[in-house]
């Protein structure tokens, strides 16, 4: 089809071509050989008649003087037998007509010339009204003395053969373009035959197919054409082989990779489960199908929702929605373990976006025996601070005891009058009884704190969750620590809004969240102030405590939230708590579903917040025993 094509629409280009080019000639050819020959013609004509004419009138001369009309009659008849001659007559000098070769009358144009008189030649052109055209030539009798001979040569006939020649050549020419067109189909045919063949061959080398060849052997431009194409075909070959290597070598190197990933993930002890934006598990590695005692064939493709319930669904939603922050949550696994699930979203850079997520991955960890030891420790902390309590109240109890019995029964007996050495006892014994005192309240502060954090912890806490008045909460814990800012002689700055929102907690631990700020505010701070501030902030109430005392380094900053940390150097300062009190803090208010951050700068004071959410439906979640805790810390 293709090869048909190509050849018909190059001939019948060729063939236009030649079709204009033979018109073009052949009218260039027939006008300018038509106005030559007609030239010719007349001019032969002109001459012919001229002779002719001259002759008659050489020759009558004499038969005109005798006036013998019959003889010239005679004469100027033979000459119509002449080709082009139409008609011949004799005037004589009055301009009569001796004879004609008219039939029957001469025709009135012819008696228009007859008169004229000339000495020599003269010709013109004649056009008689039915006659036809002529050429008129008129000879001289003696000089015009005895008259005129008029030949008439006959116009008509020019054309006529005229035409004879022209159709003739038009002939030759009709000849000739046959024989050009099918001259130039065959050429044509020739040189679209070896085109038919590259362009097959172009063909099939589009199609990546190097073994065809093919065979021209002119050493024409179409041989060179079909050259070029070989050489361009082996360096496809050559380049298509390259990189067919390449991609080859990338694919077992891609292969060599994924198996190496692919293998470090199935030999994770934890498990993996990766799923996308709507929850659909993609992935999971041997260990997790372990874990839930499930064939990889029954998790992947399957809604985790479906699977592992609504808390965990809603971690996974999470992490997907916040793909920077890390979630963490328990777990229940088979076999009546316990797992710690921490998911974070998962988010690519593509070329066409930027930073989209595209879903979440889930490590778990079983945890176990970690929650077996931690209740262990819990149970043996609780059980130790509660036997050590016992005897320290009593310690306390007795020692107080023994210090009203000293003061009211022993020590009056000894006023200043006593000896020197006396008065000094006394004063060594009464010294040492306060430390036994005030250490005694440090140790039973540090028991109850013990035993809080292992609570909370352990998640034995009993909340109390209520509605609650956060000017209440401020309230009372300002009044529980007045005594401290007496001590000091700290001012104390009140800043608490007005019409603030109802939170939803445990009142008690708020009042010791503040209570332990407050506290620590005062330890901290030898001059200046201490204020406590409560505002409302978009859907949350911030409360801060701000101190103008010893401040806390960037270093510490980081830790002070943290379990028995104390900024500073503990060993040569004289610890002045336990270490625990941001933690238990921390602790309570993040169950809350609030936050709790210090700002400070190192000697210029430091200034803790706190956040509550309003209308917190915090607790809900964390009291069934999943705590879902956000925070970058795993
Ligand atoms: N207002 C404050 N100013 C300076 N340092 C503070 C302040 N509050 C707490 N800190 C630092 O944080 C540490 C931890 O505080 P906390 O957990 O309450 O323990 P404790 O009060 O028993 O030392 C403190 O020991 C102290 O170094
Ligand atoms: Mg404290």
């Amino acid at each position: 089809m293709a090869q048909k094509m190509i050849m018909s629409k190059l001939f019948k280009k060729t063939l236009l071509i030649i079709i204009i080019l033979f018109i073009v000639i052949a009218v260039t050819i027939a006008i300018s050989s038509g106005w030559n020959l007609y030239k010719d013609l007349v001019q032969e004509y002109k001459s012919k008649g001229t002779a002719i004419a001259k002759s008659i009138a050489g020759s009558s001369v004499e038969t005109l003087l005798n006036r013998d009309a019959s003889t010239i009659q005679a004469m100027i008849d033979q000459f119509l037998e002449i080709s082009g001659v139409f008609y011949v007559f004799v005037v004589d000098a009055q301009g009569e007509i001796v004879s004609h070769t008219f039939v029957p009358n001469v025709p009135d144009e012819i008696l228009k010339i007859k008169n004229e008189k000339a000495k020599t030649i003269s010709i013109q052109d004649l056009n008689t009204e039915g006659g036809g055209k002529f050429i008129d030539i008129a000879a001289p009798i003696l000089e015009g003395i005895a008259g005129y001979v008029h030949v008439g040569m006959d116009k008509g006939m020019i054309m006529s053969q005229m035409q004879a020649a022209m159709i003739r050549q038009l002939a030759l020419i009709a000849i000739i373009f046959i024989f050009s067109v099918t001259m130039a189909y065959f050429l044509v045919n020739k040189i679209s035959q070896p085109l038919n063949q590259l362009s097959e061959y172009a063909r099939k080398l589009a199609s990546h197919d190097f073994s065809s060849n093919v065979d021209i052997k002119s050493h024409d431009e179409i041989g060179l054409l079909a050259d070029t194409m070989k050489s361009m075909a082996t360096d496809l070959r050559e380049v298509f082989d390259r990189y067919e290597q390449a991609i080859n070598d990338a694919v077992v190197e891609l292969q060599n990779t994924l198996a190496y990933l692919t293998a470090v993930i199935d030999n994770m002890a934890d498990g993996l489960l990766v799923t996308d934006t709507d929850g659909v598990i993609t992935h999971v590695n041997p260990a997790l199908s372990y874990m839930f005692a499930l064939r990889e064939t029954d998790l992947i493709g399957k809604n985790c929702r479906d699977l592992f319930g609504n808390e965990f669904a809603e971690l996974v939603r999470k992490s997907i929605d916040n793909s920077y922050e890390v979630y963490t949550s328990e777990i229940g696994l088979a076999h009546n373990r316990i797992g710690r699930a921490v998911a974070t979203g998962i988010h690519q850079d593509t070329f066409e976006t930027d930073d989209k997520g595209i879903g979440s991955v889930i490590l778990i960890r079983d945890i176990t025996s970690e929650k077996e030891v931690d209740r262990m420790k819990t149970d043996f902390i609780s059980t130790v601070s509660h036997e050590l309590r016992t005897p320290l109240t009593s310690v306390r109890g007795f020692t107080e005891i023994i210090k009203r019995k000293l003061e009211d029964d022993i020590f009056m007996k000894f006023s200043d009058d006593s000896d020197k050495k006396t008065v000094k006892a006394v004063k060594r014994i009464r010294e040492n009884i306060d430390i036994i005192l005030s250490e005694g309240e440090r140790l039973t502060a540090l028991i109850n704190d013990v035993l809080d954090i292992s609570k909370l912890e352990a998640g034995k806490v009993e909340w109390k969750m209520e509605n609650i008045q956060p000017a209440d909460v401020i309230e009372r814990a300002i009044g529980a620590t007045s005594s401290l800012f007496e001590q000091k002689k700290l001012a104390f700055v009140r800043d608490i809004d007005n019409d603030l929102p109802e939170v939803i907690g445990d009142k008690d631990r708020f009042i010791q969240v503040v209570i332990n700020l407050l506290s620590n505010a005062v330890k901290f701070t030898e001059t200046g102030s201490v204020a406590c501030r409560v505002k409302r902030t978009g859907n949350e109430v911030t409360v801060s405590v701000i101190d103008t005392g010893i401040g806390i380094s960037d270093a510490d900053k980081e830790h002070v939230f943290e379990k028995f940390r104390q900024a500073g150097d503990t060993l040569t300062d004289k610890p002045m708590g336990t270490g625990l009190g941001l933690s238990i803090c921390k602790q309570i208010i993040e169950y809350h579903g609030g936050r709790i951050w210090v700002e400070s700068e190192l000697g210029k004071g430091s200034s803790f917040f706190f956040t509550l959410p309003v209308n917190a439906k915090s607790g809900h979640t964390s009291a069934r025993g999943v705590d879902i805790i956000p925070g970058k810390e795993v």
